[in-house]
């Protein structure tokens, strides 16, 4: 257990988020949280700021059994010549490199992404091009003000490089939309996304499919009222093949007869799991527009793939990937995770050779978060995780990969719980970049979220703010609610719309 003592500050979100790269959660008590004598601690860590007339002082000073471990301090000249946000900012960033610091001075421990803990470390980047700042004068800053690695600024510059033309210039009247399938043919044990398998659910999933269609018409008369331009349209979830054929076509024609589609560039179906799919199915996705394909391995080992709940193997996923060439599909992507139970890097290399003349056009690579309500959390003991190295190691591989065979990255992102605190990242071969997944993770377009579970997020451009409208995660209250969720949705769509 390790004790965590704030001195001069209450920025204990950051500073735990900050902690949280080095120890569990669990791990992790703040002054006044608990009973601190009832616990033996094995370090104590006083992080603190003390401004004086002329200067502010941030420190961080490290203890094991009541021994200076280590000690870090940045002086900065007091009052600085910023505004008050810009201040806090400042503050927060300076309190979390002393961490880092006296950290890698008592550990010996160095975090490829150094300071950053946000979901989307791309916005940096992205907001310091907006202000003119040359490349240069990025990677200076991303070393200095957040102690990124190289490889990663390296990244990150590629990437934001490669989604610019996507999303700028905003258009408040260009959107995408979402839409939700939470219903799995089998629970894969690393997940915690809301699902539910199918099995003996089908009742549920026909009234499910009867309110989505209610929504779908509903936010479809609003879209076409206020002429509003759907540039991409992704069905997700969940997996929404497990709709049956006459289900689907159902579904692609309620959207087809109350969205106009006519000007979609991007309209994907995520067909993840192989033992959904057919030859029927596919072809009706064709026939309705659908023009990109998600079909995902996660892993091409046969035993990894039964350990992990997945109920097909890897000659299932070439079944239905050739399958999918045939139809005429001309973007396919796949979905690869690396530290699945009981892999190590050369699992992973395996994987993508198999992959390798398939040659999706996009390839995503999610690196294992062991997420509090999967089965994988709760069965730890059972099974071998790999370390952070070997994660590394995994991560190079797929990185080698991607350059040897033409592949760029195109987004990225990250999540808590990832195993070595890394990265997911998006690859696609010449321009084939997931529009949907860029406009999503940019948050500079609108996207309306229909369905159980999803999100929709409204954008206003000129103030560089969103609002979020969640539609509720369980079924069978998304429901008994739909009409109220569908009018919160108009309410927060009209203010930016009607005024
Ligand atoms: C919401 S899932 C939907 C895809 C589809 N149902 C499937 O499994 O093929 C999207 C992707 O997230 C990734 N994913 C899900 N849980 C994960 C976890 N705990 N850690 C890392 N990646 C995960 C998987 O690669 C998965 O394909
Ligand atoms: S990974 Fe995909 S198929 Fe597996 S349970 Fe999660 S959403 Fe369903």
């Amino acid at each position: 257990m390790n004790l965590v003592i704030l001195e001069g500050h209450d920025y204990q979100f950051d500073i735990r988020e900050m902690l949280m790269q080095y120890f569990p959660r669990k791990n992790i008590i703040f002054q006044g949280e608990s009973r601190e004598d009832t616990y033996d601690y094995e370090t104590v860590i006083t992080n603190g700021l003390s401004i004086r007339k002329d200067e502010y002082i941030f420190y961080t000073v490290i203890k094991k059994n009541q021994q200076l471990i280590s000690k870090y301090e940045i002086q900065l000249p007091s009052p600085l010549p910023l505004t008050h946000n810009e201040v806090i900012k400042l503050v927060k960033r300076k309190l979390k490199i002393t961490i880092y610091k006296a950290m890698e001075k008592a550990f010996n421990n160095s975090l490829p992404w150094g300071i950053l803990t946000g979901i989307r470390p791309t916005k940096i980047v992205h907001q310091l091009l907006n202000m003119g700042k040359m490349k240069k004068e990025i990677i200076e800053y991303l070393e200095s003000e957040y102690l990124l690695h190289h490889k990663k600024i390296d990244l990150l510059l590629k990437i934001a490089l490669n989604e610019r033309n996507i999303i700028y210039p905003g258009d408040k009247n260009k959107i995408s939309i979402y839409i939700g399938i939470p219903f799995c043919p089998s629970r894969c044990i690393y997940c915690s996304f809301i699902s539910s398998t199918i099995g003996e659910k089908r009742d549920l999933l026909e009234k499910y499919l009867q309110a989505l269609h209610h929504e779908i018409v509903q936010i479809g008369k609003y879209i076409n009222n206020h002429k509003l331009n759907v540039e991409s349209i992704y069905i997700g979830g969940g997996t929404p093949t497990v709709l049956n054929a006459e289900e689907l076509k159902h579904l692609l024609f309620t959207i087809k007869s109350n969205i106009n589609v006519e000007g979609i560039i991007e309209y994907t179906l995520e067909a993840g799991r192989p033992d959904t799919i057919d030859r029927e199915k596919l072809q009706i996705a064709y026939q309705y527009g659908i023009n990109r394909i998600s079909i995902n391995p996660q892993s091409m080992n046969d035993d990894t793939l039964h350990l992990i709940g997945r109920n097909h193997s890897s000659e299932d996923i070439l079944r239905a990937y050739n399958l999918a060439c045939e139809t005429g599909f001309q973007c396919m992507n796949m979905d690869l995770i690396l530290g699945l139970p009981n892999e190590s890097v050369n699992e992973v290399k395996n994987t993508l050779a198999k992959i390798k003349d398939l040659r999706p056009e996009n390839l995503t690579i999610h690196t294992m978060a062991v997420k509090k309500g999967s089965r994988l959390k709760d069965k730890l003991q059972d099974v071998d995780l790999s370390k952070e190295e070997e994660i590394n190691k995994m991560l190079e591989a797929t990185e080698e990969f991607a350059r040897l065979n033409g592949y760029q990255p195109y987004y990225l992102y990250r999540q808590k719980y990832m195993m070595g605190n890394l990265e997911n990242v998006g690859y696609c071969t010449a321009d084939n970049k997931g529009i949907y997944n860029i406009q999503m993770m940019a948050e500079k377009q609108t996207i309306i979220g229909l369905g159980a579970g999803s999100v929709t997020k409204v954008i206003y451009l000129e103030e560089d703010r969103l609002e979020r409208v969640p539609n509720v995660k369980n079924v069978e209250q998304y429901i008994q609610r739909v009409d109220e969720l569908v009018n919160k949705k108009i309410v927060m769509l009209n203010d930016l719309y009607e005024t």
